[in-house]
């Protein structure tokens, strides 16, 4: 067993900035963020400087050659998730990498192959599941307070939030829009909260009707000009054991809230929404709603973080797992290909 945690952080952007070295940070004596790795060289020194990272690099390959590290975290934009994962993976390195687990499912599934030929530990910044409504959705739901959960609706709705920052909108970096972006996020919540169940069939539309044209942007304004993915996904998945989820995401839409991150499951002994957390059920000839008078306050990306370490320290595999995120990947590529075809895709 490691006893410090040496970090190395691949693509010095926001998310790295904002979440991720300040987390590790949190970690204290566990953990020491060594060196930091981005294709514009000058944005690695800054942080270097900013956050006294002893090593920094232009390159990620040097940075993995050079300095001996323990877990990395891979926080470029999506197109490089994977070559920059299955390089720290092999270089021996735990690898933490931000969400969607990559572009295409080749991609993911060659991630997955690699943790498990390296025996070094995958996981994804797939934060929400560690938020205190799903931990505690997740117990209720063990606990078998919604019976037998059916069916799902997952939502990832903005009225006019379109990032106008970083490479959001670029589908060549990204490789989607909402979806890829904050729609994987609810897909996920619901996808745990509902225990993976197997995918069957995947019926998807897409739609660019607001992205492209000048308007109000809540977060930033954005380059309409060169927008180059869907405003807006919408899908009906069902699965092998009869349960389904229809999915709704947005970056941009005509509707009244501005922004909308929910999951709603539907079992045969109750329901619930998870944001704001909500139970629903029949009891003694009753309808009742049931909601916490108290939730815990840790934000969820410092619980991931915190996963993370103590799963590299200890090797406690972390919850969300590298076959996850094959799957995953493969109901974004099935919705983007069922859009683009207009058929339903079997899995
Ligand atoms: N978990 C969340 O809620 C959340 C929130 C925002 C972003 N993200 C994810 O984080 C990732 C990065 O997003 P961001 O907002 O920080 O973007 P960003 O554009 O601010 O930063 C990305 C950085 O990666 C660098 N980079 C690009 N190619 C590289 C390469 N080959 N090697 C090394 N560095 C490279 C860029 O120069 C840039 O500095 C994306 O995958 C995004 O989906 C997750």
């Amino acid at each position: 067993m490691t006893e410090k945690l040496k970090v190395g952080i691949i693509g010095a952007g926001g998310i790295a900035k904002g979440v991720h070295i300040p987390n590790y940070m949190k970690c204290g004596d566990r953990v020491e963020i060594v060196a930091i790795a981005d294709v514009i060289k000058e944005k690695a020194d800054h942080y270097a400087d900013e956050f006294s990272i002893a090593h920094s690099f232009g390159d990620y390959e040097e940075m993995l050659q050079t300095v001996e590290l323990d877990a990395v975290s891979v926080c470029t934009p999506n197109k490089f998730h994977a070559e920059a994962t299955i390089a720290a993976l092999e270089a021996g390195c735990h690898v933490l990498c931000e969400k969607p687990p990559a572009i295409t499912v080749a991609e993911a599934e060659d991630m997955a192959k690699t943790a498990e030929k390296t025996g070094k530990l995958l996981t994804y910044g797939l934060h929400y599941r560690y938020a205190p409504e799903v931990v505690t959705l997740k117990r209720f739901i063990d606990g078998g307070e919604l019976g037998d959960v059916y069916a799902s609706r997952v939502n990832a709705i903005r009225r006019r939030g379109i990032p106008g920052w970083g490479v959001f909108t670029n589908k060549e970096l990204q490789g989607g829009g909402p979806l890829i972006d904050i729609g994987v996020h609810m897909l996920d919540t619901g996808l745990y909260l509902m225990d993976f169940p197997e995918p069957e069939t995947v019926l998807g539309s897409v739609y660019q009707k607001l992205g492209k044209r000048k308007g109000v942007g809540l977060m930033g304004s954005w380059d309409y000009e060169n927008f180059s993915i869907e405003d807006m996904a919408r899908a009906m998945i069902q699965f092998k054991d009869g349960s389904s989820i229809m999915l709704e995401t947005a970056f941009a839409a005509n509707v009244e809230k501005h922004d909308v991150m929910n999951v709603s499951l539907m079992g045969d002994e109750g329901g619930a929404d998870v944001f704001p957390l909500k139970i629903f059920q029949e009891k003694h000839d009753t309808l009742i709603d049931t909601s916490p008078a108290y939730l815990p306050k840790k934000g969820n990306h410092e619980l991931l973080i915190e996963e993370f370490v103590n799963s590299c320290l200890t090797g406690k595999k972390p919850i969300t797992t590298p076959d996850q995120g094959v799957v995953l990947q493969k109901l974004i590529t099935a919705i983007y290909q069922s859009a683009e075809t207009g058929e339903a895709v079997k899995l």
